[in-house]
């Protein structure tokens, strides 16, 4: 991996911290504004339809660290404004649903909004990576309204049920935690529980349907 070494890092810093704090503070204010949002869905919902679609929301702001390794892996530049043209992540949201159905609805309720403008969509529900990850991710903009001037940031979004979370949670713990290249059983195991996990989720959306339906008559 291409790391800045400390020096670098520490000069980087000197050079932008102004801009770079400043441009991270917008990110915060774009998260808000996307879970402000997402509560403002669940709330709604949860009159119409008597549950919570939604189990949690979760923001995440990509570390320096991160930002920098991104930037040089990708040879780009290593400027305040070089983050804010190429890269789609430093603002994060993750919205973990009850069941994959819920995924679609609030995806859909969430992009007809007028001030969400979809940038990319990567459904790996409906086609999931080779290693089994599922996860609806989509890449959005949308405008933080400053003092004196509205401001349109990107955020990436991921919607995943409870059980696609859990998996992602635990796969990411088993990959990243050792640099060795995956073994390949290892990969095939993954992938099994994967689909397990698929299968359960498909199988609880069934039970909710057939309970719902019963409550409905
Ligand atoms: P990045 O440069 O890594 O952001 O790749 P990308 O632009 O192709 O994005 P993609 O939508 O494929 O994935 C972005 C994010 O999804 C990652 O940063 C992870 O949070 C998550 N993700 C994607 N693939 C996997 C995976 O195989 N396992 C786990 N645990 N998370 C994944
Ligand atoms: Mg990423």
């Amino acid at each position: 991996m291409n790391r800045l070494t400390q020096q670098e890092t520490q000069e980087w810093l000197r050079r932008y911290a102004a801009p770079y704090k400043e441009l991270m503070a917008y990110y915060r204010c774009a998260m808000m504004e996307v879970s402000t949002k997402f509560q403002v869905l669940n709330e709604e919902l949860s009159l119409q339809y008597d549950r919570n679609p939604i189990e949690s929301i979760r923001t995440r702001l990509k570390s320096m660290e991160s930002i920098m390794d991104k930037l040089s892996r990708r040879n780009l530049p290593l400027t305040v404004q070089g983050i804010e043209e190429n890269l789609n992540d430093v603002a994060g949201v993750r919205v973990i649903c009850a069941f994959p159905s819920d995924i679609y609805m609030l995806s859909e309720a969430f992009l007809k909004q007028d001030d969400i403008t979809l940038i990319r969509k990567k459904d790996y529900i409906a086609e999931p990576k080779d290693n089994g990850y599922r996860s609806l991710h989509l890449i959005i903009e949308t405008p933080i309204f400053l003092h004196d001037q509205k401001k349109m940031m990107k955020v990436e979004v991921q919607f995943r049920t409870i059980s696609m979370d859990w998996w992602a949670s635990l796969e990411h713990r088993i990959r990243y935690k050792k640099d060795i290249q995956m073994e390949e059983h290892i990969h095939n195991e993954l992938h099994e529980c994967a689909q397990i996990s698929a299968a359960l989720d498909q199988r609880m959306e069934r039970i909710h349907r057939t309970s719902e339906s019963l409550r409905d008559s």
